[in-house]
C-alpha cells in the first residue's frame, strides 16, 4: 500500500508539471485525476474496516462535486475554488478535534494520555491554519460572488488587533501543547476563525484573486500539518505541493498586478487598493467606430495583436476570434495574441479560452514577450480588456492600479477598443486610452462585434 500511495504522490508531481504548460495541461489534469481517485481508493485497496458512512460521504461529496463543476461558469471559478478551500480549512479542524478526541482510533500513540509533543504542534497548527482558511475563503467568496461588497473594510488599529490575536493565538497554542487541554485548542481555533475573517475583509476586490491563491496555499499548509499528525505520507506530500504551489502562484500574481506579497497576506497594508473608484480624469473626444470601419482598417493592416481580456471571456467571443484570426490570416495578415497575467479573473484564464477555441499556443504571447512588438503593429485589437491596457498604470502615481505592468495597446498605430460602453473594469477607473487620438471604440457585445467584423471582412 505504501507503494501505491508513492504512486498517487507521484502522479501529484506529474500533474503539476503538465500544469505548468498549456500545451501539456489536459494530460497534466488527468493524471491528477487518477492520483486523487487513487488517493481515495487507498484505504478501499487496503481492506481498511471503514464505516459505511465513509464510502457515502466520498460518493456524495463525488457526485456533488462533478456536478458542480460540469454546470460552473468560467467567470465563477474564483469563487468556486475559494468556497472548496474553505471545507479543506474546515477539514483539517475537525480531523484536529477528532484526533484530539480519541488519538487511538487515529493511530497517534499516547503516553500516559498525553498527545507527544510534536504530534500536539503539528495537530494544533494544522487546525489553527485550517481554521483561518474556512473563515478566509468564505470572506473571498463572498466578496468574488458579490454577496460582501468588494470595498476593503478597514479600521484603525487594525493591524495592532491582528497582531494581537496571532500572540493570543500562538499563547493558547503553546498552553494546549504544554497542558493538553482541550479547552486552549478550542480557543486557539476560534481566534483562528476570528483571525481569518479580519484578514480577509480589509482585501479589497483586486487583490482577491491573489487572496484565493493564497488561501489554496494555507489549504495545503493546513492538510500537510495534520498529515504530519496522522504519519500519513500523502497528505504531506499533497499538502507541501498545494502549498507550495499555491504560495509561487500568489507571489507570480502579485508580480503581475504590483502587490507586494506581505501586504496581500496581512491584509491591505498599504492605501494601494482597487476597489477604490479613483478618477484619471481622462476627457476628451471618442471616435466611434462601425463594423465595417473596422473591417476596412484590419484588412489594410499587415500586423495585427489582439489583447483578450474579461469582456471575451463573458461575451464567450474566443471562437469568432478564432475565424476572424483564420480570416486575416488567408490575407497574408500576421496575428498575434497578447495575454496580460491577470487578464480575466483567473490565473491562466484567457489561454484556457483561446485554447478551447483551438487558437494554437505558439500564436499566444506573454506581456514580457510581446510588449515591445506594439509599436510596430498596425492594429491593437482590444477585446474586453480594460485595466490590463490601462496607461494609469505607467503614469499616474495616484491610481489605484499605478506600477501594475500594463499591454502597451497605445503604441500600435491605431488600436480598436471592443466592448460595451465606455465604463470601467475591475478596478473601478477610467481608461484614458479610450479618449486618445489612435483609438477606435467598436460599442457592443464582444461576440456581436466580432461576427460584424468578420462579415465586413469576408464581404
Ligand atoms: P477588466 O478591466 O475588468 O475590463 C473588462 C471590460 O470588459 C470591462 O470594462 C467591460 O466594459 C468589458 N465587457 C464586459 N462584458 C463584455 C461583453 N459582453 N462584451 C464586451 N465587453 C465586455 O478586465 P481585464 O482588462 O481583463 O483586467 C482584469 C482585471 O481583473 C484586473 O483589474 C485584475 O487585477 C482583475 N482580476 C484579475 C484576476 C485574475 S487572476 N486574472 C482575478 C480577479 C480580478 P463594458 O462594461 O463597457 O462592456
Amino acid at each position: 500500500m505504501t507503494i501505491l500511495g508513492l504512486v498517487a504522490a507521484v502522479l501529484f508531481i506529474i500533474a503539476l508539471r503538465g500544469l505548468s504548460s498549456a500545451s501539456t495541461s489536459l494530460l497534466g489534469n488527468r493524471f491528477g485525476m487518477l492520483g486523487m481517485g487513487l488517493a481515495v481508493a487507498l484505504p478501499f485497496l487496503a481492506g481498511d474496516e471503514l464505516p459505511w458512512a465513509v464510502a457515502a460521504t466520498i460518493a456524495v461529496g463525488g457526485t456533488i462535486g462533478f456536478f458542480i463543476a460540469k454546470k460552473i461558469d468560467m467567470t465563477a471559478l474564483p469563487q468556486l475554488l475559494a468556497a472548496f478551500h474553505s471545507l479543506v480549512g474546515l477539514a483539517a479542524v475537525f480531523i484536529a478535534g477528532a484526533i484530539c478526541a480519541t488519538p487511538e482510533a487515529f493511530c497517534v500513540a499516547t503516553v500516559a494520555d498525553r498527545i507527544p509533543l510534536a504530534n500536539a504542534i503539528e495537530m494544533s497548527l494544522g487546525a489553527a491554519i485550517g481554521a483561518i482558511t474556512f473563515s478566509g475563503s468564505l470572506v473571498a467568496f463572498g466578496k468574488l460572488q458579490g454577496i460582501l461588497s468588494g470595498k476593503p473594510l478597514r479600521y484603525p488599529g487594525q493591524h495592532k488587533v491582528n497582531l494581537f490575536v496571532a500572540l493570543a493565538i500562538a499563547a493558547l497554542i503553546a498552553a494546549f501543547v504544554y497542558r493538553q487541554s482541550v479547552e486552549y485548542l478550542v480557543f486557539a481555533v476560534l481566534l483562528a476563525f476570528l483571525i481569518g475573517f479580519f484578514l480577509i475583509m480589509p482585501v479589497g476586490g483586486a487583490d482577491m484573486p491573489v487572496i484565493v491563491s493564497m488561501l489554496n496555499s494555507y489549504s495545503g499548509w493546513a492538510t500537510a500539518g495534520i498529515g504530519f499528525t496522522l504519519e500519513n505520507e500523502m497528505l504531506i506530500i499533497v499538502g507541501a505541493l498545494v502549498g507550495t504551489s499555491g504560495a509561487i502562484l500568489s507571489n507570480i500574481m502579485c508580480k503581475g498586478m504590483n502587490r507586494s506579497l506581505p501586504n496581500v497576506v496581512f491584509g491591505g497594508l498599504s492605501g494601494n487598493n482597487a476597489a477604490s473608484t479613483a478618477q484619471s480624469g481622462a476627457h476628451g473626444n471618442v471616435k466611434l467606430c462601425s463594423a465595417e470601419d473596422a473591417g476596412f482598417i484590419i484588412k489594410n493592416a499587415s500586423s495585427v495583436i489582439i489583447v483578450p481580456g474579461y469582456g471575451m471571456a463573458v461575451a464567450q467571443a474566443q471562437h469568432v476570434l478564432k475565424e476572424l484570426t483564420d480570416a486575416l490570416r488567408a490575407e497574408g495578415i500576421s496575428v498575434k495574441y497578447a495575454i496580460h497575467p491577470v487578464a480575466g479573473r483567473m490565473p491562466g484564464h484567457m489561454n484556457v479560452l483561446l485554447a478551447e477555441a483551438n487558437i494554437p499556443y505558439e500564436d499566444v504571447f506573454e506581456l514580457d514577450d510581446i510588449n515591445h512588438e506594439f509599436g510596430s503593429t498596425d492594429v491593437a485589437i482590444v477585446i474586453g480588456a480594460n485595466d490590463i491596457t490601462n496607461p494609469a498604470a505607467k503614469d499616474d502615481p495616484n491610481s489605484p492600479i499605478y506600477g501594475m505592468p500594463v499591454l502597451d495597446v497605445e503604441k500600435a498605430k491605431t488600436v480598436l477598443f471592443v466592448k460595451r460602453s465606455l465604463g470601467a473594469g475591475y478596478a473601478g477607473i477610467e481608461n484614458a486610452l479610450f479618449f486618445r487620438d489612435n483609438t477606435m471604440m467598436l460599442l457592443g457585445d464582444a461576440k456581436k462585434v466580432c461576427e460584424n467584423v468578420l462579415k465586413a471582412i469576408k464581404g
